[in-house]
């Protein structure tokens, strides 16, 4: 046992980094080297002269560093509050609630909405955040094929059929972080108007799609029975997420979500930064206009070069290689040419469908765009 006398205390943990070593799933953290195409920097946000102004201006200004405690204590500062109802106006929502990243608000939303009684049904590829908010909560979970209505459907009905009365929590992405597919939202409100509730995660297409980058859901923001979970940490350029949604729920989560009530509030500089991100959002169409030219330009080049390969049509364009170690090894070896890409395997994807992840942002250029792809020819595996 890891804890008792004249044992190695860390013997457990070594054997296990040797097993996931020896199964070439072993990760270890690597620096950022290279062009980027691997960040969810989608519209070069994170190190632009106007994020960076604001926040120096702010701190000039003497807004706090550190929020310096949870939101129902003394962290509930004007900076998160205004931000908040300027980000529920932008996206047309009800309300809007902040938590320091879009891990723990998916946590916090799914371990504390749905109830006992409830079904949270999931499409089978969401994030591991949902997975585990899902675990932590009180409502029985329940998968559905990835992006297939038909079967969100049928799984309810039988739900249904065993006599269950409760609300249904549907829940997806709009546009996959792993696929890069977008969900079919329309059809899926559907469902959710019969039956209850459905929680879009816009973490990879706020600020990406959507008029002003208001995200694929903007049509359905502001309904009662819709939540969205929009992130800052991607295309927003800074760190943090907001859940919006209809007034009650919000409120509901401030007295019940422990992941809320019991930790310190996110940084004011990080509302500073989010509101700052939404005005340009606003004042800056052409990022938007620039990362589309970017995704199609990618997808004419690899279209001609590697026409076997099925490319989603957004910034997410996953190259399934297929097997783990010819896809780390390719992946090195893009590295090794100077462009940050980085492999993706199990479990953070399903069994034998390793991939390359290319990202596009507007960190790289349209000729990085097209080196790439020369790469990607020549290093191309035979498997
Ligand atoms: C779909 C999705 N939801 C939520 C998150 C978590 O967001 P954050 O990085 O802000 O914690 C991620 C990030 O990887 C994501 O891809």
């Amino acid at each position: 046992m890891a804890g008792s006398v004249g044992v190695d205390r860390l013997a457990f943990y070594r054997q296990d980094m040797d097993q996931l070593a020896a199964r070439g799933r072993l990760r270890g953290l690597a620096e950022r080297a290279g062009i980027d195409f691997s960040s969810n920097d989608y519209i070069g946000l994170a190190g632009s002269a106007r994020l960076g102004d604001a926040v120096r201006n702010a701190v000039r200004e003497g807004v706090p560093v550190g929020a310096a405690g949870s939101r129902l204590l003394r962290g509930h500062t004007r900076w998160q509050a205004e931000f908040e109802d300027h980000a529920a106006r932008f996206f047309g929502a009800d309300a809007a609630l902040g938590f320091g990243g879009g891990y723990v608000a998916n946590f916090a939303l799914f371990s504390t909405l749905p109830q006992r009684g409830d079904l949270l049904l999931m499409d089978e590829l969401s994030h591991a955040s949902t997975h585990e908010g899902a675990r932590s909560g009180r409502a029985e979970v329940q998968k559905f094929r990835h992006g297939d209505v038909s079967h969100a459907e049928q799984v309810i009905k039988m739900w249904r059929r065993a006599g269950h009365t409760g609300a249904v929590w549907i829940a997806v992405e709009s546009l996959y972080s792993m696929d890069g597919d977008v969900a079919p939202l329309d059809d899926l409100v559907g469902l959710a108007d019969q039956h209850g509730f459905l929680v879009i995660d816009e973490a990879h297409a706020t600020g990406v799609f959507g008029p002003d980058g208001r995200g694929l859901s903007h049509r359905l923001e502001g309904r009662e029975n819709v939540l969205t979970l929009h992130t800052m940490g991607k295309a927003l350029g800074g760190s943090g997420a907001l859940i919006c949604g209809a007034r009650p729920l919000l409120d509901f989560m401030v007295n019940r979500c422990r992941p809320f009530i019991f930790a310190t509030a996110p940084s004011p500089l990080m509302a500073v930064a989010g509101r700052t991100a939404l005005d340009i959002l606003r004042d800056e169409p052409w990022r938007r206009d620039e990362l589309q030219g970017h995704v199609a330009l990618f997808g004419a080049e690899m279209a001609q070069r590697l026409p076997q390969m099925q490319i989603s049509g957004s910034q997410i364009a996953p190259l399934i290689v297929g097997p783990d170690a010819p896809t780390m090894e390719l992946a090195a070896r893009i590295r090794k040419r100077g462009f940050d890409i980085r492999g993706v395997r199990p479990p953070t994807v399903p069994d034998g469908t390793a991939r390359l992840r290319v990202s596009l942002t507007l960190n790289a250029t349209r000729q990085d765009i097209l080196r790439l792809a020369e790469t990607l020819e020549e290093l191309w595996p035979d498997l």
